[in-house]
């Protein structure tokens, strides 16, 4: 890549042997300063995490399940005996990280708490004792989710540039870069693990030739490999797919994007439906006339319906309060169920469970909606709302002959994230037979 810095001699990947088996509160950084033959300025020394973790006292006592509960932020997939999780350090690995292999049975190992701190650390005690100025990268095992097989990667670092940023540069043919940042840090812990090797017990390798990738501050660290989660498109694993759909009644003013609509509702229309039919309908409430026509038309529904059954009009004002919502959404969608394909029966058993058949099948559509939104990074509440004044909200809309509003669903960006809900225990809703 033109005006690339890089090394004009190749590098040279090392192994460093002779280190003992590692044990809780062993000063690492005088194991390797006496077992490292020569360290120069430039150097960057690669070490294994799982050594760092031992050293720092993360072997535990416990289960191999237990303890990717225990360190487990997020669990992004899961098949079988795997789980992928996200580890607080913002990792997502198998396992969470949790390792019980090179360690005594019954026992795991875990990531260090502070990989970037554990990193600074040992740069500081090396160059105490050798005085050196060299970087540090902390590694660990990670399978990619598109490819086969396991490469190292950063997870902590000191005194390395973790990303080399080549936006803005050109190529050989003169065109901008755009989105190059090269992952330097992952290619030299990848490049270690060649000749460090778990099988072979040598945790540690010096890369020498790279002195343009070290520098004198600590600086980002391995935390800046992190994707942040807004620029995250694969965010949501097969796992947690679903939990990520949550009622949000609070949004931002930041518009919704036609596209991603658009995506929801081809995502809603995927829905099952009795006799093949496509009973989904959805009305996009986009300008202001038509949102605020539709919200008063309901408002006065509603508040006849209340002053009819005898409340005051200072319990009415206090009871329509919960329609606030769909005012404070960017965007409301009302689904609409058609049942046109609809069998007709005599009797009245036959009918409502024909009509049983149709809205249930508009539930799945909705919920595939709300879910295919969350997926987009927006946020839906979807509400009774039209339900209960089917006639009036269908005038205010000048919907079609047939379409009946199933609701109302607000969408927006999310105010703040939604509060917590404690799983819930399957056996609880289940009775087998
Ligand atoms: C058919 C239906 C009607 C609903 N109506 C309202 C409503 O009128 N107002 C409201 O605030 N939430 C309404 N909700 C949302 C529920 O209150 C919400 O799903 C529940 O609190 C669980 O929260 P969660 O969606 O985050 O899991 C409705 C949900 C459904 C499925």
């Amino acid at each position: 890549m033109s005006g690339a810095p890089g090394p004009a001699r190749g590098v040279a990947v090392t192994p460093v042997t002779g280190l003992p088996e590692i044990a809780a509160g062993d000063d690492l950084a005088a194991m390797i300063a006496a077992a490292v033959p020569g360290l120069d300025d430039g150097d960057i020394l690669v070490i294994t995490s799982k050594i760092i973790s031992k050293a720092e006292g993360r072997v535990i006592r416990a289960g191999r399940e237990q303890a990717i509960e225990a360190e487990t932020a997020r669990v992004v997939a899961r098949r079988g005996p795997t789980t992928i999780a996200q580890t607080r350090h913002g990792l997502v690995l198998a396992a969470a990280g949790v390792d019980a292999s090179n360690t005594a049975p019954g026992t795991v190992v875990l990531l260090p708490e502070d990989p970037d701190g554990s990193a600074r650390q040992l740069r500081k005690g090396l160059r105490e004792r050798r005085g050196a100025r060299i970087g540090v990268i902390i590694t660990d095992t990670m399978g990619r989710p598109w490819r086969t097989g396991q490469t190292d990667t950063a997870i902590g670092a000191a005194g390395v540039v973790p990303l080399r940023d080549h936006r803005g540069q050109a190529d050989t043919f003169g065109s901008l870069l755009e989105v190059t940042m090269a992952a330097v840090a992952d290619e030299i812990a990848g490049a270690a693990d060649l000749v460090k090797g778990k099988t072979r017990q040598v945790p540690v390798a010096i890369v020498r030739g790279l002195a343009d990738l070290v520098t004198d501050a600590d600086g980002p660290g391995a935390a800046a490999l992190i994707r942040p989660a807004a620029e995250d498109m694969f965010r949501l694993g097969a796992a947690d797919v679903l939990a990520a759909r949550r009622t949000v009644r609070e949004f931002t003013a930041d518009p919704v994007s036609p596209e991603a609509v658009r995506r929801a509702v081809a995502a809603a229309v995927t829905a099952p439906a009795p006799h093949h039919s496509e009973p989904w309908r959805f009305a996009l409430v986009e300008s202001e006339r038509a949102r605020r026509a539709l919200l008063d038309d309901m408002l006065d529904a509603w508040t006849a319906d209340l002053r009819g059954d005898g409340f005051t009009a200072e319990q009415i004002a206090r009871r329509v309060r919960r329609g606030e919502p769909l005012r404070r959404a960017p965007l409301i969608i009302v689904p609409c169920l058609v049942t046109e394909a609809a069998h007709a029966y005599p009797d009245a058993r036959r009918a409502a469970a024909e009509r049983a058949m149709f809205v249930v099948a508009m539930g799945a559509a909705v919920q595939n909606l709300l879910v295919a939104l969350a997926v987009e990074g927006l946020g839906s509440c979807w509400v009774s709302s039209t339900l209960f004044c089917q006639p009036q909200a269908a005038a205010s809309l000048g919907l079609p002959a047939g379409w009946e509003p199933m609701g109302a669903v607000g969408v927006g960006h999310p105010a703040g994230p939604p509060p917590d809900r404690p799983p819930r225990d399957p056996e609880r809703y289940l009775l087998a037979r």
